[in-house]
């Protein structure tokens, strides 16, 4: 009804408009009073083993497989641990090499999704330790994982994920530095202003949120077209994946999502006139390259519109249309960048009238394999 949906049209909308509030909610009583140390009481390892992991395999299916994949540049940067971030459907059939050292740790928004609990169940029949994040207490994931690390996203009723990603995000983010900080790791003289910055994240969020009108006109322009890409690197390219299948998901355009350093090796091909190209441009430290494939599709004609950092007034000079996010620390872009994303989905699934909250073939969590 409407009055579930808090008065806006689609669930969807809801949700990603609560993203404020849920980064907010996973924050909560997990940092230090005086701001300098993450807290998860709630992880209750056997002493001395989070100095013994020596292998991290992050489990998990769509959306919540693209946190994993921002989870791994997080922990690897702060722990440098080594990590793997698998399709939980994959990972079960290629007999993975763990140890006593290896922690699993799996991602699922439902705590129901078949494929990841198959993947969890496996890893501990071999006794690996297993962390869950899920947004579902009571939750199979919940109640089989050694430890439980919940994201207090609050139901999430859209099959798009929208705020389970950017809560689990902000979790795994934490996990990172609470790792750190328990290991001694040199990254934990970071986590300190990470923090700071993470706290920092709801109200960032609450800005992105007013690029709504820009996106919708843009989706508007561009929904008749039946395909898109997504490009970036790095961490750009993690949030690109995402945003490429919330575009298939609801709208059910066809979009890919390319490491923008990949392009040539195949994809230009399929950049022609006007072809819609969607450029992240987050990662300071890979710009002037990033820049280079915006132009690379450019020679070939293609529609550029660029995600950047608000004050950046370079960029419009190479792509068409540029929607501008405030600025955060890049090691966190993820959480908002991939906010206008979700919206262009939603209103491209809008405006080709589609069943935005149920979208065809598909369900909310896949409990079968
Ligand atoms: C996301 O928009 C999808 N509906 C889907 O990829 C989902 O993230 C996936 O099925 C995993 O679900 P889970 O997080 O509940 O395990």
């Amino acid at each position: 009804s409407a009055a579930e949906k808090g008065g806006y049209d689609h669930f969807m909308l809801k949700e990603i408009h609560e993203q404020p509030k849920a980064i907010s909610d996973t924050l909560t009583g997990r940092i230090s009073e005086d701001g300098t140390k993450v807290v998860f009481d709630e992880v209750q390892w056997p002493a001395g083993f989070a100095s013994e992991i020596d292998r991290i395999h992050i489990l998990a299916c769509g959306t919540s497989w693209h946190a994993g994949m921002v989870g791994k540049h997080a922990i690897e940067k702060l722990t440098r641990i080594p990590v793997d971030c698998e399709i939980a459907s994959e990972y079960r059939y290629r007999d993975p090499i763990v140890s006593k050292n290896t922690l699993m740790v799996v991602i699922t928004q439902s705590g129901e999704t078949a494929d990841t609990l198959a993947a969890l169940r496996q890893a501990k029949e071999q006794g690996t330790r297993i962390l869950a994040i899920t947004n579902v207490v009571g939750s199979s994931a919940a109640r089989e994982a050694d430890d439980v690390i919940f994201t207090w996203a609050g139901p999430e009723i859209s099959v798009a994920s929208t705020k389970a990603y950017t809560t689990q995000l902000t979790a795994l983010y934490l996990f990172a530095g609470w790792l750190a900080q328990e290991r001694g790791s040199v990254g934990a003289a970071e986590v300190p202003a990470l923090l700071t910055d993470l706290r920092d994240m709801p109200a960032k969020a609450e800005t992105v949120l007013e690029t709504s009108p820009a996106i919708e006109t843009f989706a508007k322009q561009w929904s008749s077209r039946e395909h898109a890409f997504f490009i970036g690197r790095g961490l750009d390219y993690a949030v690109s994946m995402e945003g490429s299948l919330k575009l298939k998901e609801i709208s059910y355009m066809h979009a890919e999502a390319y490491a923008a350093g990949e392009l040539k090796h195949g994809t230009l091909a399929l950049i022609v006139e006007d072809i819609p190209v969607i450029a992240l441009v987050t990662q300071d430290d890979l710009y002037e390259k990033t820049v280079s494939n915006i132009q690379e599709v450019k020679a070939r004609d293609a529609f550029v519109l660029a995600l950047a950092w608000s004050g950046d007034t370079e960029i419009g000079k190479t792509a068409d249309q540029v929607i501008h996010i405030p600025r955060v620390n890049p090691f966190l872009a993820p959480i908002i960048a991939v906010i206008p994303l979700q919206l262009l989905a939603y209103y491209a699934s809008v405006a080709r009238g589609n069943d935005v909250d149920n979208p065809r073939n598909l369900a909310k969590s896949v409990t079968v394999e």
